[in-house]
């Protein structure tokens, strides 16, 4: 029997990361994109020592069952809500995720929703699309609205909110913030001038919102119906964080009614499934969970997800991650 150690990949990954994983360890990779049922899954860890999944495997108490090989589980993201710490924790096993290494391509993404959503881009593809060009089109159709000069409102800031922040710059923006606690005045500076505010001045006063908080039980539907209630009927919502943050029913109502002009969203509460009401209206830009889907940052979490294995399991020289 083979006494090199097992990691076990639960979705299709880039040749050359698997081949630098291979170098050290047995590796079985999944070839296709599924979701793994809960009793694979649980079958899947117990066999490995270690694990790179990704946010659609959720690691739980449950999928630890019996489980007495497992050293560790990285994630492919920064986000780690599909990840049970304190249940990874009573079992001995180090949890870790890819930071910094997709903040800027995500940031650039927040940006393309926001300006896609503010100028009816997806939407204006569609009619094209669909051939009714041709049949004329109005000095006065398709009027969207502007970002430059206006009020960016950023919730969450933590690096990729500050990531976002900073791209403000470039459209003369002012940019607002909030956050647990303000952030030291270096880093506002940093952030294109961002200034800390209470979340109902935020919404209030934001042209624009653009949510990067994390999610847990206290972010849930952090932006429902009394939070919509409060922000410019002219203003964009942008969500790049995760699906649950925003109660996508009264998102849905909101754009439905002209309470808000367009949302941009990237993220659904359960998704893959999208709610009816958001694939039902126009003023959404709708993509499914791509944020930090550039060629090289996917590529770079990849590569951090199996050092980070290959560091806590001892095979290369380092030292392990720290835990999340
Ligand atoms: C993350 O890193 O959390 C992203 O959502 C994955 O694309």
């Amino acid at each position: 029997m083979s006494s090199r150690k097992k990691v076990w990949v639960s979705r299709p990954l880039f040749p050359d990361v698997l081949a630098r994983l291979a170098e050290h360890a047995e590796v079985q990779a999944e070839a296709v994109e599924r979701r793994h049922a809960p009793e694979e899954l649980r079958a899947k860890l117990a066999a490995a020592d270690g694990a790179i999944v990704g946010l659609a495997d959720r690691i739980d108490a449950a999928a630890l069952e019996g489980n007495a090989r497992l050293r560790v589980v990285a994630n492919l993201g920064v986000g780690h809500d599909n990840l049970d710490l304190a249940a990874l924790t009573r079992a001995g096993i180090l949890a870790c995720n890819t930071p910094d290494v997709l903040n800027e391509s995500t940031a650039d993404y927040a940006w393309a929703l926001l300006l896609a959503a503010a100028r009816r881009v997806g939407a204006a593809e569609r009619w094209l699309r669909a051939g009714h060009w041709p049949e004329g089109m109005r000095f006065d159709d398709w009027l969207g609205v502007d970002l430059h000069g206006r009020t960016l409102g950023v919730l969450g800031m933590g690096r990729i909110g500050r990531a976002v922040a900073r791209r403000a710059a470039g459209f003369d923006m002012r940019v607002l913030y909030h956050n647990r606690a303000p952030l030291p005045e270096a880093l506002e500076r940093e952030s294109g001038g961002a200034e800390w505010v209470d979340k109902a001045t935020l919404l209030r006063q934001s042209d624009h919102l653009v949510l990067v908080l994390p999610y847990t039980p206290e972010s849930r539907h952090a932006i429902g119906a009394a939070e919509l209630a409060l922000m410019k009927p002219r203003a964009v919502l942008v969500n790049i964080a995760r699906g649950g943050i925003v109660d996508d029913a009264a998102l849905a109502a909101a754009l439905r009614e002209g309470r808000l002009a367009a949302a941009g969203l990237d993220v659904f509460e359960g998704e893959p499934r999208v709610h009816p009401d958001l694939l039902a209206l126009d003023n959404v830009v709708l993509s499914p969970h791509i944020a930090s889907a550039s060629a090289d940052a996917r590529h770079a979490m990849a590569e951090l997800a199996a050092e980070n294995v290959l560091a806590a399991l001892g095979l290369v020289p380092g030292r392990p991650p720290a835990p999340l």
